[in-house]
C-alpha cells in the first residue's frame, strides 16, 4: 500500500489557515484521496488535555514547559494518529506541527533554536511533513482578525512584537526548508488564497 502524505498548515494567529483546513481536505477528497484532518496541540484525548493546559492556563507556563508539553502531545499524536494513518495510505492534513514550536517557543518566547532541534530529533527523527503551507500575514492583519474572537487564548493575547518574532521564525524555517514549505500570501482576498492553494496542491500530488 502507498504511504499517505503528510500536509501541515502553519501561520501566525489570525493568518486564516484554520478556515482553509477543511477546504484543503475537501479538495483532496474530491480527487479520491482518503484524508484525516487533525490539529496540534491536540489530535488525541491526551493531546487535547495538554492543549487546554497550555492554552487555557491562567498562569503562564515557563516557555520550556510549553515546548516540552507541545512535544509530549506531538509524541502521542504521532504514535496514535499520524503514523498509523500514513501507513494505511491515508493523507494527514494537520493544523500546525513542529514548525509552530520553532516559531512560537523559539522565535516568540526565546528558547534556543537548538533545543527545539534536539526535541524534534528525539520525537520524530526521519519524519517531516511532505508539504507545509505557510499562511503569511503581517502581525497587524493577524491581530485584526483574532480581535473578532470573543475569548482569546494564551498566545492570542500576546503583543504585536511577539508575533513579529513568530513570523520571522516561520520565514526562517521556510528559507531553510524551501522545498517543503510553500509561503502563501494570506493577506489576499479569500478567492485569491483559494486559487493559490489549488495551485500548490495540484502541483503537489
Ligand atoms: P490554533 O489552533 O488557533 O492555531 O492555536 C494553537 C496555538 O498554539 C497557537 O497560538 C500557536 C500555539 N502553538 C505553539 O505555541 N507551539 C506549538 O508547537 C503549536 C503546535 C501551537
Amino acid at each position: 500500500m502507498m504511504r499517505g502524505r503528510f500536509i501541515t498548515l502553519e501561520g501566525i494567529d489570525g493568518a486564516g489557515k484554520s478556515s482553509h483546513l477543511h477546504w484543503v481536505a475537501r479538495y483532496l477528497r474530491s480527487r479520491g484521496i482518503r484524508v484525516k484532518v487533525t490539529r496540534e496541540p491536540g489530535g488525541t484525548p491526551a493531546g487535547e488535555r495538554l492543549r487546554r493546559l497550555v492554552l487555557g492556563s491562567r498562569h503562564r507556563l515557563h516557555a520550556e514547559t510549553e515546548a516540552l508539553l507541545m512535544f509530549a502531545a506531538r509524541r502521542e499524536h504521532l504514535a496514535k494518529v499520524i503514523v498509523p494513518a500514513l501507513e494505511h495510505g491515508v493523507w494527514v492534513v494537520c493544523d500546525r506541527f513542529t514548525d509552530a514550536t520553532y516559531a512560537y517557543q523559539s522565535g516568540g518566547s526565546g528558547i534556543a533554536w537548538k533545543k527545539i532541534d534536539a526535541l524534534e530529533r528525539w520525537v520524530h527523527p526521519g519524519l517531516q511533513p511532505d508539504l507545509t503551507i505557510l499562511f503569511d500575514v503581517s502581525p497587524a492583519v493577524g491581530r485584526r482578525r483574532t480581535a473578532r474572537k470573543r475569548k482569546l487564548d494564551r498566545f492570542e493575547r500576546e503583543q504585536e512584537a511577539y508575533f513579529k518574532r513568530v513570523r520571522s521564525a516561520y520565514l526562517r524555517r521556510a528559507r531553510a526548508n524551501a522545498r517543503r514549505i510553500r509561503v502563501l500570501d494570506a493577506q489576499e482576498g479569500l478567492n485569491q488564497v483559494k486559487k493559490e492553494l489549488e495551485n500548490i496542491l495540484s502541483r503537489f500530488y
